[in-house]
């Protein structure tokens, strides 16, 4: 299980807070712990069940805003998921840096992703401009790192995979991502069948991810490709892109 921790910080931030549910299984994170009463930060958390728990080291003041926070929190969550969150104030910082593994990466860019979707589920029919908001962001991630995958790393491991096949299946399948993309961004939640294409695409993704992350992965990492060298490329490739909405 992975874990990740950040550097105590006095900045309000958001932005950290949604790459931390987007990356792991576990998470720790560092204070201001205020920062998960802030109604932007209970809406990226909407849809995760979320647990907030001391660590060694932590001060009785942290635990008894941990309590306080894990209460507010817990008013704002319904689902049950394996997301779990330790807020600590005594750990490292290690916290923003970005995966060096092209394969890490390519993973990391999965989860959030699928945190997304499970965001977007999680919104009642009447929440229609978190959907959008929501399945726009969907579609730019995926979007973007569709490019970097037919760009650069697709290109870099077909020959060390051996298994064309499975390289063009991802290709495809990709395509077909894309039509579903271009038509939801031309929609609205509340069109027919809005909830229906993004449910597809979830579904489509899954399985796409399925295959790279239980087949493709592995074959590209007994080729012997240099990942931290192909990480590099995707990176600067993915700087010449347009950033996520
Ligand atoms: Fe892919």
């Amino acid at each position: 299980m992975a874990i990740t921790t950040a550097q105590p910080t006095d900045e309000p931030d958001v932005e950290l807070a949604e790459v931390v549910l987007s990356l792991a299984d576990t998470f720790v994170l560092g204070p201001p712990v205020a920062d998960f009463q802030q109604p932007t930060l209970a809406e990226q958390c909407r849809g995760a069940s979320v647990a907030i728990g001391g660590c060694k080291g932590t001060s009785q003041q942290t635990v008894r805003t941990l309590a306080r926070t894990r209460r507010s929190l817990s008013n704002a969550h319904t689902k049950v998921s394996t997301k779990l969150i330790i807020v600590t104030h005594q750990l490292g910082d290690h916290m923003k840096a970005q995966p060096n593994d092209a394969i890490a990466m390519l993973e990391a860019d999965h989860a959030k992703v699928k945190s997304l979707f499970e965001q977007f589920e999680g919104l009642s029919d009447r929440s229609k401009a978190s959907k959008k908001k929501i399945a726009d962001q969907i579609c730019s991630e995926l979007t973007i790192h569709a490019e970097v995958e037919e760009q650069v790393f697709y290109p870099a491991v077909r020959g060390p995979v051996r298994d064309d096949d499975l390289m063009d299946e991802a290709v495809v399948e990709h395509a077909s991502a894309k039509e579903l993309i271009a038509q939801i961004i031309e929609m609205d939640p509340g069109d027919d069948l809005y909830d229906a294409k993004v449910k597809v695409l979830s579904e489509q993704i899954e399985h796409h991810v399925g295959e790279e992350e239980g087949e493709m992965f592995p074959k590209v990492r007994k080729g012997g490709v240099d990942l931290i060298a192909l990480a590099e490329e995707m990176k600067a490739f993915k700087e010449t892109l347009a950033p996520a909405a």
